[in-house]
């Protein structure tokens, strides 16, 4: 097997929402792997020292602000994004926001902005940069998803129908662009301690709730996706699309674990280790 399959020298990535937590470390493992990138925030400013990081590697990398709810940014980000690099080959659709609230307390505000965010500013991103892959016909595009586009959890309603669409939006978009050469596939992180949520992991209780219900025992740390998102922006997953890829230490496996010794005739608890 040759290193081939996971360089992306040459190649340029557009990565949404770069300016800090999972974004910002899928950015730079697509850049070690070789790719130039265009980082995204909706304040550019908080960009340019990545982009001072990734340019130390000796890789292009331009800073663009983009706002996923405003059709004319994600318009003006990608006519910017082409005009600096002349094309874009792979495409990871970050940006995302959450509202963590007891779903009769969402209110109208909350569902829109994260539908907006999530699922229809994906959806746009993905449409304006395909017009160029589907030109070159070559392309690679990665949505990001989470636990929630497979499994329901109390408290995220919206965020869970957001990324329940995104694994049904990259099947459709798959089915659509293959025949142009490009691939749409959804990498689905687990629980990830970043920016967005650090609040919830300073419950220790919960945390140690949570790291019980994983398979492998931890929460995810960001470089967990490095493989994840190289493997997917690269040569190395040319005949994969439409699929979705979940990278959280097997949690998806079964959320709602069984309690020990449930099913059991008398019904009692067992004393067996689980
Ligand atoms: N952390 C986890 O455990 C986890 C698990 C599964 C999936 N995810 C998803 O993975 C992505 C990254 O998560 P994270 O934890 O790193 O989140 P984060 O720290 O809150 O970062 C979110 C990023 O999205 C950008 N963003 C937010 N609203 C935007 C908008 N309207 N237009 C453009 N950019 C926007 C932000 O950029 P600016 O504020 O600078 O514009 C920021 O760079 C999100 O989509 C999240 O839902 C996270």
């Amino acid at each position: 097997m040759s290193n081939a399959l996971f360089d992306l020298s040459s190649r340029v990535a557009i990565v949404t929402g770069s300016s800090r937590g999972l974004g910002q470390y899928m950015a730079r493992a697509l850049a070690i792997a070789g790719a130039d990138l265009v980082l995204t925030s909706r304040d550019r400013t908080r960009l340019l020292p990545f982009e001072t990081e990734i340019k130390a590697l000796g890789r292009r990398a331009v800073s663009l602000e983009l706002d996923v709810r405003q059709r004319e940014s994600i318009d003006k980000m990608t006519a910017a994004a082409e005009a600096v690099f002349g094309h874009v080959d792979i495409l990871v659709n970050n940006a995302g926001s959450n509202v963590r609230k007891p779903a009769l307390e969402v209110t109208w505000e909350d569902w829109n902005l994260v539908l907006d965010t999530n699922l229809r500013g994906s959806f746009f991103v993905s449409q304006a940069v395909a017009r160029g892959m589907i030109a070159r016909r070559y392309g690679r595009i990665i949505n990001i998803g989470s636990v929630t586009s497979v499994a329901g959890y109390a408290g995220l309603a919206a965020y869970g129908a957001s990324r329940g669409g995104i694994r049904q939006l990259t099947m459709s978009l798959a089915d659509d662009w293959g025949q142009y050469g490009v691939t749409v596939n959804c990498l689905a992180p687990g629980w990830f301690q970043t920016e967005q949520n650090k609040v919830l992991y300073e419950n220790t209780e919960w945390v140690e709730y949570l790291c019980d219900r994983i398979p492998l025992k931890r929460t995810g740390q960001p470089r967990d996706l490095d493989g994840a998102v190289v493997f997917l922006a690269a040569e190395s997953s040319r005949y994969v699309t439409g699929q979705t890829l979940l990278v959280d230490g097997g949690i998806s496996t079964g959320a709602t674990r069984a309690l020990p010794g449930a099913g059991r005739a008398s019904g009692k608890p067992s004393a067996e280790p689980r």
